[in-house]
């Protein structure tokens, strides 16, 4: 390589290293594209329930082509996903992987705390359609609005269902003391940017004697909650089309829910006050968001750092920014999250966290009883 001008104090070994981790990056790119379409076609899930087999015979279990699945399998070889045996031409996924990847196994229990990689590297590829419209909001500012992303929020609830079909009930509804024994009684919960709605079917189907209601801005998110709780038979959840930040509800939930939505509202300050509005006196708030810090400096041990803050500018900041909101980004951070609850009204504040989702913060807000 040329040396540069400051060649007094370059590092060569440093630069080596550098250029060593683009060359791994590059080979991770490759994986996780090819993760994602291992998902979408049901390859992986295939490939887990298979002995050894050759390309032929996983093609024919996953009805695909076999040109296409070799180099597939060739890629996930090379990245030491697969495993494979020259003599008998066979591939194999180890099970210490297949817990991590294979989702539509219902005998698999996930093998640690983030079991959705594939789906998410699929969604994560799923953003690059609207990277050329987010580099033009890089140059004349703006963002980028919720109906330019076409398959990324299925995908994203995919992900999010299997994570709460997981662990709501078992270990965050007991982040919140209490809250199980009023839900058994009868209580009024509303969801704040439900989504597909995923958390208020579980409780509802868990909860009979309670009234659970979703609000989304988003009308396909809210017809598939209605619909999927039409499927299931529920009668006592209602999903209702809205914008938070302007909901003129008083004084009607004994809980409310906002999980992965506060930071991507154009006004989270005004939704967080609706939020509180709209609770009993002494009403509490359970809100999750991921576990960051406010300030950069302290993220930078965080082991998705990276990746959520490009998350952050592919999504996150740019749907909020097209509302010309406050484009808070998903690593808005503890800090910032503490001081807009209280501005909110929220009396007291507990920051939760379960090992259950070890990249998330729980923060239980409580009404003070005045309220
Ligand atoms: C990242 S998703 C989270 C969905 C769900 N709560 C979950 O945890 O999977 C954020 C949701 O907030 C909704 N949303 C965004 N702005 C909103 C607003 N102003 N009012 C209501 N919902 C909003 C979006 O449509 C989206 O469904």
């Amino acid at each position: 390589m040329q040396q540069p001008q400051f060649a007094a104090t370059f590092d060569a070994d440093r630069s080596e290293q550098f250029g060593n981790r683009l060359v791994d990056l590059l080979n991770q790119m490759g994986l996780a594209l090819m993760l994602g379409i291992g998902h979408e076609t049901g390859l992986l899930d295939v490939l887990a329930r298979l002995p050894p087999t050759s390309s032929a015979g996983i093609a024919q279990a996953a009805g695909l082509h076999e040109r296409y699945v070799r180099e597939w399998l060739a890629c996930l070889v090379s990245a030491a996903v697969v495993e494979y045996a020259p003599a008998s031409q066979t591939f194999a996924l180890p099970v210490e992987h297949a817990v991590w990847l294979a989702h539509s196994q219902p005998d698999f229990t996930p093998g640690g705390a983030f079991p959705g990689a594939a789906i998410l590297a699929e969604a994560f590829a799923c953003l690059m359609e609207v990277q050329p419209q987010v580099m033009a909001c890089f140059r004349r500012g703006g963002g980028v609005p919720y109906s330019a992303y076409s398959r990324f929020h299925a995908l994203m609830a995919q992900e999010r269902n299997a994570l709460f079909d997981r662990i709501l009930l078992p270990s965050v509804l007991p982040l919140v003391p209490g809250w199980g024994k009023t839900l058994e009684r009868g209580a009024q919960v509303a969801d704040f940017g439900c989504g597909r709605g995923r958390v208020l079917h579980l409780l509802a189907q868990a909860y009979p004697h309670s009234h659970f209601t979703g609000y989304d801005i988003s009308p396909p998110e809210i017809a598939q909650a209605q619909t999927e709780a039409e499927q299931m038979g529920l009668v006592n959840t209602r999903f209702r089309l809205a914008d938070v930040a302007g909901l003129d509800v008083a004084g009607v939930y004994d809980y409310a829910l906002a999980f992965d939505a506060i930071h991507d509202l154009a006004q989270p300050e005004q939704a967080l006050r609706a939020i509180a509005r709209s609770l009993k006196p002494g009403g509490s708030l359970l809100m999750q968001e991921f576990a960051a810090s406010s300030r950069l400096e302290e993220n930078l041990d965080h082991p998705l750092a990276a990746w959520l803050y490009a998350q952050s500018v592919l999504y996150c900041l740019t749907v909020s920014l097209s509302q010309g909101g406050a484009g808070l980004g998903c690593m808005w951070g503890k800090e910032r999250a503490l001081a807009m609850l209280a501005q909110a009204g929220f009396g007291a504040v507990e920051v939760k966290r379960t090992t259950a989702d070890p990249y998330s913060d729980y923060f239980l807000a409580r009404l003070s009883t005045e309220a």
